[in-house]
């Protein structure tokens, strides 16, 4: 055989394992309105920048016949590439190919993409479209999946990994983009459940759609095992590129800080306006978190779940920020059990990836009642707390309007190792809100009161002298709790000038095996 032979043979084998499952699989999967899994991987990454391995490993069952069953590569496309020039690792399930199910061979080829990722210190990205384990293996498959958690266990706060469900994902085999730090989900063809409607059916006798069950819209509001659904796949690979542009590389990395045409120094009068004159009254903190960010450019993070709290990226004077803010627009802002999980996942990504926090509080309280303490609000709220006290990057925190007892230390107070805690003029910083405090106070002197008006006069009158004392952030900042009263207009000046003199922080917890925060 001539070498020119050899070259022709080479090319012919890559042009087979292109095809994947072939071309009729391939008509299949965009009859359904996806993509095969090379296409979205030349989506997600810069043009031409795909080093693909393991195009000749194939799979070793036989089984059923299995031997006959053979596609170059098996049922995932994996390798490296850039995004934006920065190299990410990426595996992709190829659901032409025998449902994109996952053998022993598959399972070695996604390890060794982890593998590599781990060596240099890079992103991992996986597009998951897959029936699961391949029925046809057994037990080999399962050990595949096993092989896969425990290095995506390893790689927890040492490399950013991100999980796009692009298909089926059913079975244990969820629990490899579960361990994940993201997850995003597209709006169609897109589902996760342990049990799939059929065996749910069986043992519960719930009758109930594959979306119902496990699509992204409910993962996205009602577990909160999602942190993005986008309209599309091309959204979803877009929106992938767009986080990737918040994060480092590694553990060891910083963010990037990019430039930046959006004035450091940009007042913004509205600021002054926009707590209303009612306490009990709402607005917009998407509308507060985008005036003071460069650009408005606000990357919001599990935006349908526990809306009463807002958590994403953003970029402040170009240096990449997550910020967490309680939503008066939404139960008043109130920490509740899925607001305390959200916010403290969001904060340890954050602390474990050198991302500063910036934290805008208004929050009432923790909501009351009984729902919320057989649900274990102590657990999840105290979750929270553990991740602001743990975290060592830099915070920054305004109190914008309420921020109230046990709220008030968990949303990233001094106490709790705030490096720079501002408020407005308009923050109220006490145990509770007035309303609560006479009440608990006056409630008998009231009482005893002879008319109705006496008693609505005594209720105003100490309402008054209690709001007149703590109905402000003074008392917080004559302890030094609150390093300064500012300027609402000011507050994207000094947010960035306290980031830019924390660049520096380095600050480390006591030496541990790992820590023991209130799962
Ligand atoms: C082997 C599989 C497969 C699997 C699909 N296929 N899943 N082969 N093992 N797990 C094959 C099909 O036989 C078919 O082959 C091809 O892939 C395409 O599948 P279709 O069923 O034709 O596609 P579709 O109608 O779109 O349905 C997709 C599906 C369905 C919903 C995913 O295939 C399905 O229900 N599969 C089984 C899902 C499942 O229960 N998996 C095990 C979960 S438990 P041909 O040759 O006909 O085209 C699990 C444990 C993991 O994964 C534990 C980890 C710890």
């Amino acid at each position: 055989m001539s070498n020119q032979d050899k070259l022709n043979d080479l090319i012919a084998l890559r042009t087979k394992a292109k095809l994947g499952g072939g071309e009729k699989r391939i008509e299949a999967q965009h009859a359904k309105g996806k993509y095969t899994a090379r296409e979205r991987v030349d989506i997600l990454l810069d043009k031409g920048s795909f080093e693909e391995y393991d195009v000749f490993k194939e799979h070793r069952c036989t089984n059923f016949g299995m031997e006959k069953q053979q596609f170059l590569g098996d049922g995932v496309v994996a390798g490296s590439g850039t995004i934006d020039g920065r190299v990410v690792y990426v595996f992709a399930q190829d659901f032409t190919v025998i449902g994109g199910s996952l053998s022993e061979t598959m399972a070695q080829k996604i390890c060794k993409v982890m593998d590599n990722a781990m060596k240099v210190g890079a992103p991992v990205i996986g597009l998951n479209d897959s029936g699961g384990a391949r029925i046809q293996e057994g037990i080999q498959s399962l050990a595949g999946y096993s092989e896969i958690f425990q290095r995506n266990i390893m790689a927890s706060g040492v490399i950013p990994q991100i999980s796009a469900i692009m298909g089926p994902c059913a079975g244990g085999a969820v629990y490899s983009p579960a361990l994940t730090d993201f997850i995003f989900m597209t709006q169609q063809n897109s589902y996760m459940f342990l049990t799939g409607p059929k065996v749910v059916k069986t043992v519960t006798g719930e009758d109930i759609s594959v979306d119902d069950l496990g699509g992204a819209y409910v993962h996205a509001s009602k577990s909160g095992v999602s942190h993005f659904v986008a309209e599309s796949e091309e959204d979803c690979l877009m929106k992938i590129r767009k986080l990737i542009s918040f994060i480092p590389q590694n553990n060891m990395e910083e963010p990037i800080i990019t430039s930046c045409i959006d004035p450091n120094n940009r007042n913004e009068e509205s600021l002054n306006e926009i707590i209303p004159d009612s306490v009990s009254k709402p607005y917009d903190m998407i509308k507060v978190i985008e005036l003071i960010i460069d650009g408005g450019d606000f990357f919001e993070v599990h935006k349908e779940y526990a809306k009463n709290i807002v958590v994403g990226f953003a970029k402040m004077g170009g240096m990449p920020v997550g910020v967490v803010a309680n939503q008066p627009m939404f139960l008043a802002g109130v920490l509740d059990i899925e607001a305390s999980r959200k916010g403290a996942r969001f904060v340890r990504f954050c602390d474990a990836f050198n991302i500063p926090i910036v934290t805008l509080v208004d929050v009432p309280g923790f909501l009351p009642g009984s729902t919320q303490e057989y649900g274990g609000v102590i657990s999840h709220g105290a979750k929270l707390l553990y991740a602001y006290g743990e975290a060592t990057v830099p915070k920054v925190t305004v109190t914008l309007r309420k921020s109230y007892g046990g709220a008030h230390i968990v949303m990233s107070s001094k106490q709790l190792r705030g490096d720079i805690n501002y408020a407005w003029p308009t923050a109220e910083i006490a145990v509770m809100g007035a309303d609560g405090a006479v009440e608990v106070l006056y409630a008998k002197e009231i009482a005893a009161l002879d008319t109705p008006e006496a008693k609505a006069a005594k209720y105003e009158e100490k309402k008054k002298e209690y709001n007149d004392l703590f109905a402000t952030p003074y008392q917080a900042a004559k302890y030094g709790f609150i390093d300064d009263v500012i300027e609402p207009h000011t507050t994207r000046f000094r947010i960035i000038r306290a980031l830019q003199r924390l660049q520096t922080k380095r600050v480390t917890n006591p030496l541990k095996k790992h820590c023991n925060i209130p799962l």
